[in-house]
C-alpha cells in the first residue's frame, strides 16, 4: 500500500519531500436516489511539495470531488487520499478551499468575514493582532477601503477577493482553488491571476486549481491533468515549461503557449463533446 516510502527513502538530504498531495486508485461513488453514481474512477494524482497542479475537464467529470477528498470533506469509496504522507481522515486543517459557490456570509462585513478565522479559535492571537492581520489580508487582495462593506455591497470580484482574504488568514500551506475567477470579467480575471502566482510564488505553496478555462491552467500551472468525461479518470497530463516566477499575462504571448493550447485542446475537445453535460460548449 505504502510505495511512498522506497521513492522517499532515495530524496537526498535538503530536498523536498516527494508528495505533498497523493490520490492513488481513488474511485468515487455516490447513492442517488435508486442508482449508484460513479463520479471518478481509478484516480492517481501526485501533486509534489510547492508545485502548481491545474484540473480540466467537462462538468460533471469529478474535478470537485478530487478537492472535497483533498479538504477532507469526502472520503473515497475506494483508494487512498494521503497529505504529506499520511491518509487524510477528516478535516485537512493544512488547506486553504475556496468551492465553486461564494460562501461569504451576508449579514458579516468584508472584516468579519475575514476574521471569521480567529472566532472559530482556529487561530490563536491577541485581539490587536487580530485586527492588524485582518487589515494587512484585507489590503493584499486590494479591498482596503471596504473593510465594513457587507458582500452585498461589493462587486463578484470583489466578492472573491474577500473570499480569497478570508481563505489567506489561516496561512494555508495549500491552496484548493474551484474555478475560483470564474464569474470575473476577462480583465479582472488576469489580474487576478497575476496577484494570486505573485503570491503563491512568494509563499511557496502548492495550489491545485480547478478551471475551465485552458489558457488559465497553462498560464499558471506547471501541471495540467486533463480528465475524461464521467467517470471522470485522467487523460492526458502535461508538464507546462515556462519558468518561475511568471507573468501569466505575458506568456499568452509566448509562440509555446498556443502550441500547449491547441495540444490540450485536442484533448478536451472530445471529452466535452461525449460528456452529456457539456460545461464548455463547443
Ligand atoms: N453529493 C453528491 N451526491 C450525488 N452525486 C454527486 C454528489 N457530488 C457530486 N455528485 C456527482 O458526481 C459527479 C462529479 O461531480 P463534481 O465533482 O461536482 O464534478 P465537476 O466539479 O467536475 O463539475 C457529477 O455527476 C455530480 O452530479
Ligand atoms: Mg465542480
Amino acid at each position: 500500500m505504502n510505495a511512498m516510502t522506497d521513492t522517499r527513502g532515495l530524496v537526498p538530504a535538503g530536498r523536498q519531500p516527494a508528495d505533498k498531495i497523493s490520490l492513488r486508485d481513488v474511485v468515487v461513488e455516490f447513492a442517488s436516489r435508486d442508482m449508484r453514481v460513479r463520479a471518478v474512477d481509478g484516480i492517481d494524482i501526485e501533486v509534489p511539495s510547492q508545485s502548481f497542479t491545474a484540473l480540466v475537464g467537462p462538468s460533471g467529470c469529478g474535478k470537485s470531488t478530487v478537492l472535497n477528498m483533498v479538504a477532507g470533506l469526502l472520503k473515497p469509496t475506494e483508494g487512498v487520499v494521503t497529505y504529506d504522507g499520511k491518509p487524510v481522515n477528516g478535516p485537512n486543517v493544512r488547506v486553504g478551499y475556496m468551492t465553486q459557490k461564494d460562501t461569504l456570509l451576508p449579514w458579516r462585513t468584508v472584516e468579519d468575514n475575514v476574521g471569521i478565522a480567529f472566532e472559530l479559535a482556529c487561530r490563536r492571537l491577541p485581539k490587536a493582532e487580530q485586527v492588524d492581520r485582518v487589515r494587512e489580508i484585507i489590503e493584499l487582495v486590494g479591498l482596503k477601503g471596504f473593510e465594513r462593506h457587507y458582500p452585498s455591497e461589493l462587486s463578484g470580484g470583489m466578492r472573491k477577493r474577500a473570499a480569497f482574504a478570508r481563505m489567506l488568514i489561516y496561512e494555508p500551506e495549500t491552496l484548493l482553488l474551484d474555478e475560483p475567477f470564474g464569474a470575473l470579467d476577462a480583465q479582472l480575471r488576469l489580474i487576478m491571476q497575476q496577484e494570486l502566482l505573485r503570491l503563491v510564488e512568494r509563499r511557496r505553496m502548492t495550489v491545485i486549481l480547478v478551471t475551465h478555462d485552458l489558457e488559465e491552467a497553462i498560464a499558471m500551472a506547471d501541471r495540467v491533468l486533463v480528465f475524461t468525461s464521467r467517470p471522470g479518470r485522467i487523460r492526458a497530463t502535461r508538464t507546462i515549461p515556462f519558468e518561475r516566477p511568471r507573468d501569466p499575462v505575458n506568456l499568452r504571448f509566448r509562440p509555446e503557449f498556443g502550441k500547449l493550447y491547441e495540444d490540450l485542446w485536442n484533448e478536451l475537445k472530445d471529452e466535452v463533446a461525449l460528456g452529456t453535460e457539456t460545461g464548455l460548449g463547443k
